[in-house]
């Protein structure tokens, strides 16, 4: 219980540092802005300490470690949901976890979203540990603040943890709940296979554009599938993903509640910067002749 509050505590302040980093001008040009984004950031600290703060960087292509640490962490919890409803054992993290919490609050998800929700969130992380050695050509000058670079690796280690955390009693107590197939599973499962389909798709056309050796670090207008609607399609699909899993939880999984709306506020924040970055990098004429009928930013018909 205490790990479901902590986690969930964590994410609320999060989300709410992420709307002050866009508000406060000294936290927008150190700690917001990362990739592209900081690479030609106009904004620059003006007080030392932002200055300072700003330095604390590290390649922007260690994303892949976030899906590393996520996926190791996602192979731990298939063991221990294993030895738990396999031998009645605890494994490593729940070992840790008897000794220093309590199993309150672990009884309202049933067994069965436990098993399918660990399952998505692992085909999610070995999709994008794929894309991130084999598909994505990230840029090798980009930087992101080492609270970015923290950040990711504890937002997917939670996340994971998340998926089975609040239904563990019920994953031991080995009882017969709902059934595996109803609707609202098999809906949620459709939503996340066609947001992780054209999420796929999205991170395949923005690595096109950097096709030669002198292009690896340059910046395009990416054209294409869900980009002829919005600015940041892939964070769209992001956002349908951790959708798809709430709807899965039934909306019951406090951890994954907390984890929808920071996907939903920090990656709209982050698709502002990025509009505002297109259009001071690219003429008005051009993105015009791109998308005559514009944009929205991150979601359909809305923003
Ligand atoms: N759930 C969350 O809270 C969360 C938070 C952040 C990200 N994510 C997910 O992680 C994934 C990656 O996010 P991201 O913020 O790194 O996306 P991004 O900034 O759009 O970068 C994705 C890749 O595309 C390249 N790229 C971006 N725009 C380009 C352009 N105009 N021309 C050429 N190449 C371009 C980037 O190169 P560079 O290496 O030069 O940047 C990088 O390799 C997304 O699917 C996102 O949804 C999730």
């Amino acid at each position: 219980m205490y790990l479901i509050i902590f986690i969930c505590t964590c994410l609320i302040l999060l989300t709410i540092l992420s709307i002050c980093a866009q508000q406060l001008h000294e936290l927008q040009a150190s700690v917001l802005a990362y990739g592209k984004l900081n690479l030609h950031n106009n904004k620059k600290p003006a007080t030392q300490w932002a200055d300072h703060l700003s330095k604390w960087t590290v390649p922007k292509h260690y994303f892949s470690h976030f899906y590393v640490i996520g996926l190791m962490t996602a192979v731990l919890s298939i063991v221990e949901l294993i030895s738990l409803s396999s031998f009645s054992k605890s494994f490593f993290i729940m070992q840790l976890l008897d000794q220093y919490d309590t199993r309150i609050g672990t009884h309202h998800v049933s067994r069965q979203q436990c098993v399918v929700g660990l399952s998505l969130l692992t085909l999610h992380l070995m999709r994008r540990v794929y894309e991130s050695f084999w598909v994505e050509k990230p840029s090798k000058t980009a930087t992101m603040h080492v609270s970015h670079y923290l950040t990711g690796v504890g937002f997917y280690g939670a996340m994971v943890i998340g998926t089975w955390l609040e239904g563990v009693s019920n994953v031991e107590s080995c009882r017969a709940q709902d059934s595996y197939v109803n609707m609202i599973s098999l809906s949620a499962i459709t939503l996340f296979l066609y947001a992780s389909y054209h999420q796929y798709r999205c991170h395949a056309i923005l690595s096109l554009l950097r096709q030669s050796k002198d292009q690896a670090s340059s910046y395009f207008i990416p054209r294409g599938d869900w980009f002829e609607m919005l600015v940041t399609p892939h964070y769209f699909a992001d956002i349908l993903i951790y959708l798809s899993l709430n709807i899965l939880y039934r909306f019951q999984n406090y951890i994954l509640i907390c984890g929808l709306i920071w996907t939903i506020v920090n990656l709209s924040v982050v698709s502002g910067e990025t509009q505002l970055w297109y259009q001071t990098h690219f003429s008005a004429e051009k993105l015009h002749q791109a998308f005559p009928h514009g944009r929205k930013r991150i979601i359909p018909g809305l923003y």
